[in-house]
């Protein structure tokens, strides 16, 4: 069955990046000269989604506006000649119906801000994409998982993971590692997942990223999902009860990933994001140089 949708839980409060995010969301914070949550739709897009689900909390209403058309600014820039701008804007333009937008109304946790888009996504496998991890790759991570998903066949619900120093296993989702997929030298079959352990007591070094495609049967157990890891309705905690029943793959998927969500990992996507445009590589090149001589 064709994956249509993608929820993205965009809630959050972005503690980690006060105080930028006070009045701003997280989501809007700018890698070079886009939004974030620009890239990871971008991303969606590539892959073949075709609805954009945002789960919004307070003071998210700038991200709607993002995704919605611009009057004012359209005819400005018409009037203006000003024609690779309109080109610009027009590219990231979802069509009339292609968003939806619900409200997680208290931040309850991952796994209670995807069971709250259940009723958009209906009966069907669907992808979650967290907008603060960037992958940097071409075909975007989404897209690689969607064409292993494709191979795998229905009810199966696939992970993305890469490998961390173990020192950050405590602060991530962790997978076990069970058996490899024949042909696919990148997949395996999920031998247990664990939501954040306890330093020592890890699995295995391959954090879950921040890309899943999901069977519908996982709002069932989200309605009831306890609170685990933090005080947080937990998604890890809801995939562990639905591995009970159907499939989970591993995918090590390809290219380099940025946690948007710390400062460091902020600044280090704005220099890689930056050196992979040609219309601004030797510009940035040549103003880090000055600053590195000073
Ligand atoms: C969430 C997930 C975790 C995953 C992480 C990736 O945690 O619960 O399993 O490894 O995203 O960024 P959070 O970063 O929201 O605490």
């Amino acid at each position: 069955m064709k994956i249509r949708k993608a929820v993205f839980p965009v809630a959050g409060l972005g503690t980690r990046v006060l105080p930028a995010t006070k009045a701003m969301p997280k989501e809007m914070l700018t890698i070079v000269d886009r939004p974030l949550i620009q890239y990871v739709v971008d991303e969606a897009r590539e892959a073949g989604i075709e609805h954009f689900i945002f789960v919004t909390g307070r003071n998210k209403g700038v991200i709607e506006d993002h995704f919605d058309r611009m009057f004012e600014l359209d005819e400005s820039l018409k009037s203006r000649n000003k024609a690779k701008e309109i080109a610009e804007l027009a590219r990231f333009q979802p069509d009339a119906g292609e968003t939806s937008f619900t409200r997680q109304q208290a931040p309850l946790g991952l796994g209670h801000a995807v069971w709250c888009a259940r009723e958009l996504v209906g009966n069907e496998p669907f992808a979650v994409v967290l907008p603060d991890e960037l992958v940097l790759n071409s075909p975007g991570c989404l897209k690689q998982m969607i064409d292993i998903a494709n191979e795998l066949g229905d009810k199966s619900n696939l992970v993305a993971v890469e490998e961390v120093p173990t020192e950050l296993t405590h602060q991530y989702g962790i997978c076990g590692v069970g058996e490899r997929h024949a042909s696919r030298a990148n997949a395996f079959t999920i031998d247990g997942m664990v939501e954040k352990p306890p330093q020592g007591t890890s699995p295995s070094n391959l954090s879950i990223t921040g890309r899943y495609i999901l069977q519908p049967e996982i709002f069932k157990i989200l309605e009831t999902q306890e609170r685990g890891a933090g005080g947080e309705i937990q998604l890890t905690d809801g995939m562990i009860k639905l591995a009970k029943s159907q499939k989970f793959y591993g995918v090590e998927f390809e290219g380099e990933r940025h946690d948007c969500g710390s400062k460091p990992g902020f600044l280090r996507a704005n220099i890689a994001y930056a050196m992979q445009r040609d219309d601004l590589r030797d510009g940035l090149r040549a103003e880090m140089l000055r600053y590195l001589e000073k």
